[in-house]
């Protein structure tokens, strides 16, 4: 199969990324983090989560954040922020904060279900579904995660059929498009592309997306193993920050800089300024003290220096 000629980048790093680091990042960079990605290109930012704040105190600012990008001088036309809402009590606030998309996350494990949202597989699928009611009566739109696609850091190997299953859950309960999660970044292609393969057997692969975490630096090689199946959304998260809380040891998504790297490199049309995000990506780092997780961004800006 051809691959795909464009490519949706979805960013997660202020949601995916900042969730996970020790320092609280105040409102006010992360709206300027996520205005800078929004300049760079990208029309797809998850800007927060509506979880428990004692659960994940580095997304207690939600409101605030959500709604200073909603009034923003500064935001532009065909940007969409959605944000995560595991039950009605985040939909609820998440609407209040002016929210026009969210997402759901469920999972392919058990006990990372249980570790990550405190319920099971079968009660999280009850929860999203009121989620995904409520949603439908106001016209907001539902993006939905599945984790744990290939591995589970309780669990370990996690079997494609079982991805599949929630996957197809999710997707007859209204969700637009299914974001596959190598939370832990175990896959490698062959046992990504297995998992694909179950998915689209039940899920068009137009509606599905990869999100996958580069922990063993296999990230981009999974996506292009994705790209040749016809995936053609995937999440990845500025200076390849962030992790989850509640998969220890995981590491950041792949890092976008490296993912439009690669796109470039492809000749895939995705839309976003790499220059723009390595702007924006000095930018977190420089705030957070350090250099961007990302290869490509290191690489390139080492060369800017040089000239
Ligand atoms: P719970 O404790 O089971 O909920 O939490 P509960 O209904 O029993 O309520 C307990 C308390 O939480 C109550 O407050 C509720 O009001 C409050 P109290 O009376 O004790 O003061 N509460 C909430 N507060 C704010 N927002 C809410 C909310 N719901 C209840 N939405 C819950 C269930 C899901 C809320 C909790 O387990 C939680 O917040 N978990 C955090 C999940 C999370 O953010 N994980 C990281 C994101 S997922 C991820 O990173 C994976 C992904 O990237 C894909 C991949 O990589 O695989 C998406
Ligand atoms: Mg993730």
């Amino acid at each position: 199969m051809a691959l795909p000629n464009r490519v949706k980048v979805v960013e997660v790093g202020p949601r995916d990324g900042l969730q996970n680091e020790q320092q609280i990042v105040p409102a006010a960079i992360k709206i300027e983090l996520i205005e800078r990605l929004a300049d760079a290109g990208l029309s797809v930012i998850e800007a927060t989560s509506f979880v428990s704040p004692k659960w994940v105190p580095q997304m207690a600012d939600n409101a605030e954040v959500l709604a200073a990008l909603l009034a923003s001088p500064r935001r532009r036309a065909g940007v969409s922020y959605p944000v995560l809402t595991p039950n009605l009590k985040g939909f609820d606030a998440a609407v209040e904060a002016g929210a026009q998309e969210v997402a759901i996350f469920g999972a392919a494990s058990e006990t990372f279900s249980q570790k990550n949202i405190n319920c099971s597989v079968a009660e999280s699928l009850k929860r999203f579904a009121a989620v995904v009611n409520a949603a439908g009566a106001l016209e907001i739109p539902v993006r939905a995660y599945v984790s744990c696609v290939v591995a589970c850091p309780y669990e370990g190997a996690v079997a494609p059929e079982k991805a599949a299953w929630v996957a197809q859950r999710l997707l007859d309960m209204g969700c637009y498009e299914i974001s596959l999660g190598d939370t832990i970044g175990a896959g490698t292609p062959a046992s990504i592309q297995r998992m694909i393969e179950a998915c689209a057997a039940v899920v068009p692969v137009e509606n599905l997306a990869g999100h996958y975490h580069d922990t063993y630096g296999m990230a981009i090689a999974n996506i292009y193993a994705s790209l040749e199946l016809g995936v053609a959304v995937f999440d990845s998260s500025i200076a390849g920050l962030g992790g989850c809380p509640y998969a220890i040891g995981a590491s950041g998504n792949v890092a976008s800089e490296d993912l439009v790297f690669l796109l470039q490199g492809l000749g895939i049309d995705c839309g976003v300024d790499l220059a723009g995000l390595l702007a924006a990506g000095r930018f977190i780092s420089a705030h957070l003290g350090r250099a961007p997780a990302s290869k490509a961004a290191r690489a390139l800006l080492a060369r800017q220096g040089r000239q």
